[in-house]
């Protein structure tokens, strides 16, 4: 069985998401392809499944496989801990698959897996990630239902409500730092800021004003508010202590050709995106500064089940 799944670009709300602030991210048109089957015993790429390297994969097949070993095949084109999502992608391709070669897809159950997986891996997340990259397209998380809802899933306390959001075409650039995030840690980091400081606290919701601002920004398709909100929210990352000097000079260097830029996912390293009329340009002057630039596209396609190796 083969499947895939996109990797995400997070446009508004990561780390304030965690608390249960509202967030906004695209699937975008770099994906993850696996193909699983039955074997004498658990290999991921040719090699033994190992929990150092392949957490993601074997808590994915904790949770909803209990048959014979499997050989697993995986394929990405997103680079690994790049912001973009690259543990939601695998996870929810190998879901996808695992859940393919019993005949029970489910979108929902998808999701749901899938941010149990990111969960128990990381010990902490939301499910932006893992509902983005599920159902492709536009996704809202809010504390409250909506319009659009997709699902819902909750954890420690906090609910979150999925649902679609309608995003105008946007013409986006990401710019790889090279250097590779740890959520796990960056989440800590923040956590640790926001149980002991109430301003920390003010920061994330103010975060959450900056992502409904974006809403409706979006809804009237203006750019140029757009691009002010990532600026802003940036600024707000940068407070809680997750930019990085290489992502700042990835900002600026694309600012000048960008309505917006901001840091996107979850710090430390990783990634930045940049809203712009000019592809081409910000590109080059992200790999001016040394990172690496991928012009995306938004993925209307979430999982697939795939005929790809
Ligand atoms: C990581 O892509 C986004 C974070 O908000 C963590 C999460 O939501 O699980 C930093």
């Amino acid at each position: 069985m083969e499947a895939s799944a996109p990797a995400k670009v997070i446009l508004f709300g990561e780390h304030a998401v965690v608390y249960g602030e509202p967030a906004i991210a695209v699937a975008i048109n770099l994906r993850t392809y696996v193909r699983i089957k039955k074997s004498d015993e658990y290999r991921i790429n040719g090699y033994p499944m190992r929990n150092k390297y392949h957490s993601y994969i074997k808590n994915a097949i904790e949770l909803c496989w209990d048959g014979e070993p499997l050989d697993i095949q995986t394929k990405s084109e997103v680079p690994s801990a790049s912001g973009m999502g690259s543990s939601a992608s695998i996870t929810v391709a190998i879901l996808t698959a695992i859940l393919g070669m019993r005949d029970e897809i489910d979108e929902e159950r998808i999701a749901k897996l899938g941010f149990e997986v990111e969960y128990r891996t990381q010990g902490s997340a939301s499910p932006i990630d893992t509902s983005t990259v599920t159902h492709g397209k536009g996704i809202l998380v809010h504390k409250e239902k909506r319009g659009n809802f997709l699902w819902k899933v909750e954890r420690g306390g906090l609910r979150w409500y999925i649902h679609h959001i309608e995003v105008p075409s946007l013409k986006l650039v990401v710019g790889f730092s090279g250097i590779r995030g740890s959520t796990k840690d960056m989440v800590d980091k923040v956590r640790r800021f926001y149980n002991w400081n109430s301003f920390a606290r003010d920061v994330i919701r103010d975060i959450g004003k900056v992502t409904m601002e974006a809403v409706k920004a979006l809804e009237d398709e203006d750019y140029a508010r757009i691009g002010e909100l990532m600026n802003e929210d940036n600024k707000l990352l940068t407070i809680l202590g997750v930019n990085h000097p290489m992502l700042k000079r990835m900002i600026n260097a694309a600012l000048k050709h960008s309505y917006g830029a901001k840091l996107t996912g979850a710090g430390g390293g990783g990634s930045i995106v940049a809203l712009t009329d000019e592809q081409d340009e910000v590109a080059k002057a992200i790999e001016e500064v040394g990172g690496k630039a991928y012009k995306v596209e938004i993925s209307k396609d979430g999982f697939k089940i795939e005929n790809h190796f």
